[in-house]
C-alpha cells in the first residue's frame, strides 16, 4: 500500500475512534480557528483541537485522579488552554512563551464560560505568580525537545518556590523512560495512561507539596 493510502486509512481509523460528533466539532473548530491563527500569528499546531486529539482527552480524565478539590491548576506551555480550561478548578493559570498563542487564547476566552488566566512566559512567570499552592501542574507536548538539565533546573526552582501537590507530564514513545527517569526525582508516580493516537504516555505524579 502506498504512503498516501496508508495516511488516509490512518486518518479514517482515528476519525472512527473519535466518533462522528467529535469529527464534526473538530472540522467546524478548525474552519473557525484558521483565520484566528492568521490574525494572532500563533503556531498552526494549535489548529489540532481538542475533539480529535486523544491525549488532550486523556489529560482531562487523568486530572480526575487527583484526590480532593482542585483549587489551583497551572499549565506551563498551555497553548490555547484546550486542556487547562476543561479541568474543573476554582482557578486556572496558563503560561506559554508563544505571544501569539496567548493572544489567541485570550480572545477565545471571551467566548467561553470557562475562566482561565493566561500569561506570556514559562516557569519563571509561574514562579513570579501569586499562586502559592498548586494542586495540579500540567506540562504537555513540549518537554521532548527540551534538554534534561533545563527541565531539572526549572522543576527544582519551581518546587522550591511553590507547593505543588500533583503534576502531569507526557512522554513520547521514541523517548520512553526519559521523562519517567527525570520526574521520578520530583515525586511519586501514581498513574500512567497510554494515548492510542500519538502512542505517548501521560504520567501523574504526587509531589506532596
Ligand atoms: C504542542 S503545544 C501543546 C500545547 C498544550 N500543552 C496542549 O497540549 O494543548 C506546545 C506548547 O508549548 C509551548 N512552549 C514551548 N516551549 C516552552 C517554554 N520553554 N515555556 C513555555 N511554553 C513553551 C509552545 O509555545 C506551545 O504552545
Amino acid at each position: 500500500m502506498n504512503t498516501a493510502m496508508k495516511q488516509l486509512n490512518r486518518k479514517l481509523m482515528v476519525a472512527r475512534r473519535h466518533g462522528v460528533d467529535s469529527v464534526a466539532m473538530a472540522l467546524a473548530g478548525r474552519a473557525l480557528q484558521f483565520p484566528l491563527a492568521l490574525a494572532f500569528g500563533g503556531d498552526k499546531w494549535h489548529l489540532r483541537g481538542f475533539h480529535t486529539t486523544n491525549y488532550k482527552k486523556v489529560a482531562v480524565r487523568l486530572a480526575d485522579a487527583v484526590p480532593g478539590r482542585l483549587e489551583v491548576v497551572a499549565e506551563v506551555g498551555c497553548g490555547l488552554g484546550d486542556v487547562l480550561k476543561r479541568i474543573p478548578a476554582r482557578r486556572r493559570i496558563g503560561f506559554d512563551i508563544d505571544r501569539g498563542a496567548i493572544r489567541w487564547a485570550r480572545f477565545l476566552q471571551r467566548l467561553s464560560p470557562r475562566r482561565c488566566e493566561f500569561g506570556v512566559g514559562s516557569f519563571d512567570a509561574l514562579i513570579r505568580s501569586d499562586a502559592e499552592r498548586i494542586d495540579l501542574l500540567v506540562m504537555l507536548g513540549w518537554f521532548h525537545y527540551m534538554p534534561d538539565e533545563w527541565i531539572g533546573d526549572q522543576m527544582r526552582a519551581l518546587l522550591a518556590s511553590k507547593r505543588v501537590r500533583y503534576l502531569m507530564v507526557d512522554e513520547f514513545p521514541e523517548q520512553e523512560g526519559r521523562i519517567k527517569r527525570l520526574f521520578d526525582a520530583f515525586g511519586e508516580r501514581v498513574e500512567c495512561r497510554h494515548d492510542w493516537q500519538d502512542d505517548k504516555n501521560l504520567l501523574l505524579y504526587r509531589c506532596g507539596g
